[in-house]
């Protein structure tokens, strides 16, 4: 049987990244905790310009959507798309391509990041040449995907692969209109917008990194992941179609949401909060699709930890697109913008439905593709637990804080003057900023331990034979 699956798909690139994705996800939340630490404790910048809080953000930012999140996607899709259609990989030699450049990318952002060359656009910071690697890796990752959905061995194309998909179509042309610009010299290149254009265009970007990205690859992951560890049938296959439809549609017109009252027209900034609001729609209805995948089976959830992870997920999902939605309509975002709030808001989705989704699906690959069990349960159990209650603490933390920081910048005393310097309003972070780098901590160390795990499950599979056992039955076949 393993011999048979080692045979006919391509696993040695799905190990690889799904290794690799644990790696640069304590990696990047090791830096989330130190930069929490200097936003707690700024003496920890130690005035070296290196590890100051503006340069090591970047690197945060970039390790854990890029590295991380970008790694677990392409495990997951490569994975994926080869168990539903049936057939191996297009191409081994594309996909150890997007492999070794992934990497090269992520190798050029943590040389560049800390030495401070950026194009300045978030979440788009890499300068030109590594812009140009991005776009054509990506290009291979995605015809690499396609080609083997062309060659399926099945009559139709299953819903997650759509979805994988819809986020590659989508990043392409985001990244590449996004990172126009005019090099001049190695490390130095200008955007081609300006002004009210360029904040559009990287806010056009900005949300769509969210929700092609960081949600529709990672709902690609959600419908083939949640089933298959279920064992069941997705709840609702026809909602998993307008789910799909109706996110492709929706997603790309909500960037203004992040541009309320700036220099941009008026009714942008309407129009974004409008679609926004209609999202929460098609976003909970395919969190119900997959949490009612578990319907009349909700017992699995007292055993099977990976399931937790996968299905905890899409709580935060839930939470985190109707928060998204109530911060983008004007009022809200008078009080919620440059605030914390954005920030709790931001890993509420990052911790609790990215960080949660991928984990699920890791444990399962990992265990499916060096075929064995995973080393510890137990310690599946605390990764599960760690993550939970630091995500919790790590969100609460910042929505306090951030509230109180916006009430705080709007008081006004009986003589019509600020009631707060914004100093004070500083000094009050202060408690907040430190449970924050606890939570993140805690969530770290369930980052540690499930690295722990997955290798020590690696070399279960090599004491075990499993994985040198389904080889060379595949080389004497
Ligand atoms: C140990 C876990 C983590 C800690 C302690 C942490 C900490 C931080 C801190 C301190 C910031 C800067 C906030 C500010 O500028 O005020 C930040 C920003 C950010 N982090 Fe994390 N982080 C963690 C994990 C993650 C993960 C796993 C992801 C994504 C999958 C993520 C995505 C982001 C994003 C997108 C931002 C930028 C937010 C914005 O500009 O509004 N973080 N993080
Ligand atoms: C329907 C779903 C969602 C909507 C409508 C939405 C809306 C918003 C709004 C209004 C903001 C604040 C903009 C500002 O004041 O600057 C925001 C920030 C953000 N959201 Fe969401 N959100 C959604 C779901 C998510 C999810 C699932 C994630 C997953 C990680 C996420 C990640 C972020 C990030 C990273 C930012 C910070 C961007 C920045 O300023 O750097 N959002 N979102």
């Amino acid at each position: 049987m393993e011999a048979a699956l080692e045979q006919k798909y391509n696993f040695d690139v799905v190990r690889w990244f799904a290794i690799m994705a644990v790696v640069y996800l304590v990696v990047g939340a090791a830096v989330g905790v130190y930069i929490a630490s200097e936003l707690a404790w700024p003496v920890l910048n130690f005035d070296i310009p290196y590890i100051t809080f503006g340069r090591l953000r970047p690197l945060h930012t970039n390790a854990v959507i890029f590295a991380f999140g970008g790694c677990t996607l392409m495990a997951s899709a490569y994975y994926s798309v080869q168990r539903t259609c049936a057939t191996r990989l297009w191409s081994d030699k594309l996909a150890w391509f997007t492999f070794w450049g992934w990497n090269l990318v992520i190798v050029g952002a943590v040389i560049t990041l800390p030495l401070g060359l950026t194009e300045s656009k978030e979440y788009a910071e890499l300068e030109w040449p590594l812009d140009i690697l991005i776009a054509v890796v990506w290009l291979a990752y995605m015809f690499n995907f396609l080609m083997t959905i062309a060659n399926r061995k099945t009559s139709h194309i299953y819903v997650s692969n759509w979805f994988f998909l819809g986020m590659m179509v989508m990043i392409t042309y985001l990244h590449v209109v996004n990172s126009l610009a005019i090099p001049v010299g190695l490390f130095k290149s200008y955007s081609i917008f300006s002004g009210v254009q360029d904040a559009m265009i990287q806010w056009w970007w900005g949300h769509n990194a969210v929700g092609f990205f960081l949600t529709a690859g990672f709902l690609g992951i959600m419908y083939y992941f949640v089933p298959k560890q279920a064992n069941r049938p997705v709840y609702s296959y026809r909602l998993s179609v307008i789910h799909f439809w109706a996110l492709m549609f929706g997603y790309v017109w909500l960037g203004a949401h992040h541009l309320q009252y700036t220099a941009l027209p008026d009714w942008t900034g309407s129009l974004g909060a409008a679609v926004s609001l209609a999202m929460i729609i098609p976003s909970w209805g395919g969190a119900v699709n997959g949490m009612m995948t578990l319907s009349g089976a909700w017992d699995k959830l007292r055993t099977d930890y990976v399931l937790r992870f996968l299905i905890i997920s899409l709580a935060f999902y839930a939470m985190s697109t109707f928060e998204g939605p109530v911060m983008s309509i004007k009022t809200v975002n008078a009080l919620s913008h440059y605030t914390d709030w954005t920030i709790g808001h931001v890993h509420s989705g990052a911790l609790g439905w990215v960080a949660g989704v991928s984990f699920g699906a890791l444990y399962h690959m990992v265990s499916r593709t060096f075929h064995t069990e995973l080393w510890s349960t137990k310690l599946v159990n605390a990764h599960f637990w760690t993550m939970t209650i630091g995500t919790v603490i790590y969100i609460v933390a910042m929505w306090v804080s951030g509230i109180m920081q916006g009430l705080m910048w709007r008081a006004y005393d009986e003589y019509g003057t600020l009631a707060y310097t914004f100093a004070e309003s500083v000094e009050a972070m202060h408690p907040y900023y430190a449970m924050r780098a606890v939570g993140g901590a805690i969530f770290l160390l369930g980052g540690i331990l499930m690295l722990f795990n997955i290798l020590m499950t690696v070399r279960k599979a090599a004491v075990e034979g499993t994985l040198a056992k389904a080889r060379t039955a595949v080389a004497t076949a």
